[in-house]
């Protein structure tokens, strides 16, 4: 086909913007053709570009030749035409799109561009597999639903930007090409050219800079920023993925909440929806005492229950044993639930299993009786006495974990979240946000036998657990908090350790000498010894809060080019082998492919 030059032709209007108000102007349109259909005399096309769709229409009795040109239109050719807005019959009035009360009637046609046939309909509800949209991203982010979510994340980068510089925090870059950091996850390592044999690290996040633009004095800091992170993908992890990383001189944690709230405020008023602040705060140990999790989903109830000190003495095997161990015996208390079949507890069963109990054990609550699979071993008494405990009423349905303290936390949060989904307990619309404080500074790891940062080593210890760093670091809490909305962790972060001395103590405990220590954080340790401000901060997760607030399940529906579960980029057909001759400048030899 022919193709026609752009020349001087300027657009007037995107395809979203024409109402009724516009009839009678002239315009000119530019967009690609979702559309066409040739209706013998009359042809319309759907106009579509970022903003939305317009239909436009061909009549040759008003111009013959842009009417015979759009005979030879197909899917995703570029035009542009300009035109007379005029009002739509009644009947052809498309309330499903905002320009359905109007059509442009065409007096010049432009084809700027031919298209292949596109290898799957540019359409919202479309049943393509991921994988090819993700092959052809660019077809992709054409439709509307994409460009939408291109078009959130844009308004609430840019909200993020207007609220952090009217809190008088300034944007500042900090470098990609850098050192192993200390997130805990694999690191994307860049071999340098200039020193063969050595390699950068991309940044798992801004941690160390962040500290050291604090003990450069520049107070209050913020960026939108990359983070590279080699870890298994799941719906809500990408390898490169944003972070609202924030840091500020002379805060408690109070003062990050104070920064955050109102800026998650502004966030979410791109949507137009109102939150409440302040949001709620809850110590771990409660989190996971109550719900089994740190992140726990507060838009629905079913809080456990400590039936523990029930049993103390009791020689029924499975609860003596975990108690002996020091673990628990808790349940649940599902209101309405005691007609519940043999089936639905196995499934529940099996949801806990996953997760290391032994078994599940249920007491239904009825008018008459309680049945359960414990009555005899423990006799009804008993049974009775846990539903008095659980407050369970007549119908109501008990759901019983014992095992070690991890065990049932994460086994009987599994139960509770699938109840909360089956029995639709889950109020779609609500927001929860929670601050969960006081983590836990140190985990041990029972492969390396030591104990390690369970947010990152210079997360500093709660003022009154700070002696027992060395003596017992289990019971050390760290001032570190996650933010969680409706059970995801949208944020993290902590107040840091600004004093060489703590930060010796914290290293000694993690194992590192001090001679490790200089090697992989030198630079580090001694910013520390020039003045180092108190300071902490936190990093939201950007991807993770668009994906909320665009209603979609996975972040790669919020990110232009985002990579699969296997890190893959499917467009660019990347990471791929690289030519010889570019691996022997960098010094490197491939030994062998793995799978
Ligand atoms: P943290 O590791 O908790 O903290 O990360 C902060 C937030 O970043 C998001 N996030 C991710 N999002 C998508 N894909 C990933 N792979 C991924 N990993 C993390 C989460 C998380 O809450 N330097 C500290 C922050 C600090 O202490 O200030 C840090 O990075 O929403």
């Amino acid at each position: 086909m022919e193709l026609d030059s752009l020349g001087t032709l300027e657009r007037t209007h995107h395809c979203g913007a024409l109402t009724t108000e516009d009839a009678g102007q002239s315009v000119v349109l530019a967009g690609w053709v979702a559309r066409r259909r040739d209706m013998g005399h009359l042809i319309f096309i759907d106009l579509r570009d970022r903003e939305g769709v317009t239909q436009i229409l061909l009549n040759p009795d008003h111009s013959a030749a842009a009417h015979q040109k759009a005979k030879g239109l197909r899917s995703e050719f570029v035009v542009a035409v300009r035109g007379q807005v005029i009002r739509r019959d009644a009947a052809t009035v498309n309330p499903a799109i905002a320009t359905g009360e109007v059509e442009v009637l065409v007096s010049e046609l432009y084809v700027l561009n031919e298209a292949r046939t596109p290898p799957f309909p540019i359409e919202d509800e479309i049943a393509t597999s991921e994988d090819l949209r993700l092959k052809y991203r660019y077809l992709d982010l054409r439709r509307p639903k994409l460009a939408l979510n291109v078009k959130l994340r844009h308004q609430i980068t840019m909200a993020v930007r207007r609220a952090m510089d009217a809190q008088g925090f300034y944007e500042i870059e900090t470098p990609f090409l850098t050192k192993s950091t200390p997130e805990g996850a694999r690191d994307y390592l860049v071999p340098s050219r200039m020193q063969p044999g050595s390699f950068y690290a991309l940044p798992q996040s801004p941690q160390i800079f962040k500290q050291l633009l604090m003990v450069g004095g520049l107070d209050k800091y913020f960026q939108i920023v990359r983070c590279f992170r080699d870890e298994d993908l799941r719906a809500d992890r990408q390898p490169e993925f944003t972070q609202i990383d924030i840091e500020v001189s002379f805060a408690q944690p109070e003062t990050i909440f104070r920064i955050v709230e109102p800026l998650i405020a502004e966030i979410f008023a791109v949507k137009g929806i109102a939150i409440q602040t302040p949001f709620r705060r809850m110590p771990y140990r409660e989190a996971m005492e109550r719900y089994g999790s740190d992140k726990p989903d507060l838009r629905f109830g079913l809080e456990f229950v400590e039936l523990s000190p029930l049993f103390e003495g009791s020689d029924f095997p499975p609860f003596q044993s975990a108690l002996q161990a020091g673990g628990q015996v808790k349940a649940t208390c599902v209101t309405g639930c005691a007609g519940y079949s043999r089936k639905q507890l196995d499934d529940l069963t099996a949801v806990a299993r996953v997760f290391g109990a032994s078994t599940m054990a249920y007491v239904k609550v009825l008018e008459e009786e309680v049945q359960s699979p414990l009555l005899k071993n423990l006799g009804e008494a008993k049974c009775r006495e846990m539903a008095r405990v659980a407050q369970a009423k007549p119908g109501d349905l008990l759901l019983i974990v014992s095992g070690s303290r991890k065990v049932v936390a994460e086994s009987l949060g599994a139960v509770r979240l699938q109840v909360g989904k089956q029995e639709k307990l889950i109020d779609s619309n609500a927001l929860c946000f929670l601050w969960v404080t006081g983590f836990p500074m140190f985990d041990y790891d029972p492969a390396e036998k030591r104990f390690v940062a369970c947010h990152h080593p210079f997360t500093s210890p709660t003022d009154e657990d700070l002696e027992k760093v060395v003596s017992d670091p289990g019971a050390v809490r760290a001032k570190a908090y996650d933010l969680v909305l409706n059970g995801m962790e949208i944020g993290g972060g902590s107040v840091r350790i600004h004093r060489q001395d703590v930060q010796a103590l914290v290293f000694k405990t993690l194992g590192l000498s001090e001679e490790q220590a200089r090697l992989r954080f030198g630079f580090f340790l001694e910013a520390l010894e020039y003045g180092t401000p108190p300071h902490g901060g936190i990093a939201l997760g950007l991807d993770r809060i668009v994906m909320l607030l665009a209603g979609e399940n996975s972040i790669r529906d919020v990110i232009a080019f985002p990579k699969t579960a296997r890190a893959v980029d499917l467009m660019a057909e990347c990471p791929t082998p690289v030519e010889q001759k570019q691996l022997d400048e960098l010094g490197i030899r491939i030994l062998g492919r793995r799978d």
